[in-house]
């Protein structure tokens, strides 16, 4: 048996992180992306919406049109939009070199966010999915799970404002509803993983850095039969 996985067997395969904001998505795909290179696979890294030039121009349309009156249905096709350039300009040459390629959201992300939350219907986005992806679909995606009062705690350390409700007269309603949202997306995830077993698995972003980490290079490391 072996001591440590064999990480070269991830050489062109997809692996996509998705959860609520403030999961720790970004400090854990850092860490994988270290122990799969020093097991001497080549990693490519993408987020989501963005990591094209044309992504970034609709992430930023998207992220400063919160609130605005964008409908859900364009702001469906506008995340569809910046995948359907990555999928073409990145991920696919990345997997046909050989690299392993690691995603901070891909369309479980809308499945949860415009899906599960904001009430589109699921075939729907994946009739959209097949046609901007090619049919292209992650190998695996971890969920990483954690309940939405401990996602927003962390992302009121993180970045101060940004999704803190401002205070005043209808700050306890619209905290409320933030946190229902948010409560429908983290559903939204844990629903995909319940019904996609063969390609999903779920992390609790729960405790300790180190101990997550472990977890998720074990599951990595297990469902792909790396030992
Ligand atoms: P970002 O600042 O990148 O958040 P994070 O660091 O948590 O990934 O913003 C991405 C936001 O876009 C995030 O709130 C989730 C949302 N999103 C969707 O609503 N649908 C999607 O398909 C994708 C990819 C992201």
């Amino acid at each position: 048996m072996r001591t440590e996985p064999d990480w070269k067997r991830l050489a062109g395969k997809f692996i996509v992180f998705d959860g609520l904001d403030g999961c720790g998505k970004t400090t854990q795909l850092d860490l994988l992306e270290s122990r799969i290179k020093a097991g001497g696979v080549p990693v490519v890294r993408m987020r989501e919406p963005g990591s094209t030039r044309v992504g970034e121009h609709i992430r930023e349309l998207l992220l400063s049109s919160k609130g605005d009156d964008l409908t859900m249905r364009t702001e469906m096709l506008l995340y569809m939009a910046s995948r359907a350039q990555l999928v073409q300009e990145s991920l696919l040459p990345a997997l046909a070199g050989g690299n392993c390629v690691l995603s901070d959201r891909y369309t479980s992300s809308t499945l949860a966010y415009q899906g599960a939350a904001g009430g589109l219907p699921e075939d729907e986005i994946l009739a959209v999915a097949r046609v901007a992806t090619q049919n292209t679909d992650p190998d695996l995606t971890i969920i990483l799970d954690l309940p939405v009062e401990k996602a927003a705690a962390r992302m009121a350390v993180k970045k101060p404002g940004k999704n803190v409700a401002q205070p005043g007269l209808f700050h306890d309603r619209i905290e409320q509803r933030r946190l229902e949202y948010h409560a429908a997306v983290r559903q939204g995830f844990l629903d995909q993983v319940a019904r996609f077993p063969a390609r999903y698995i779920k992390i609790s972003a729960e405790g300790v850095r180190q101990a997550i980490e472990k977890k998720i290079a074990g599951g990595v490391a297990e469902f792909f039969n790396l030992l």
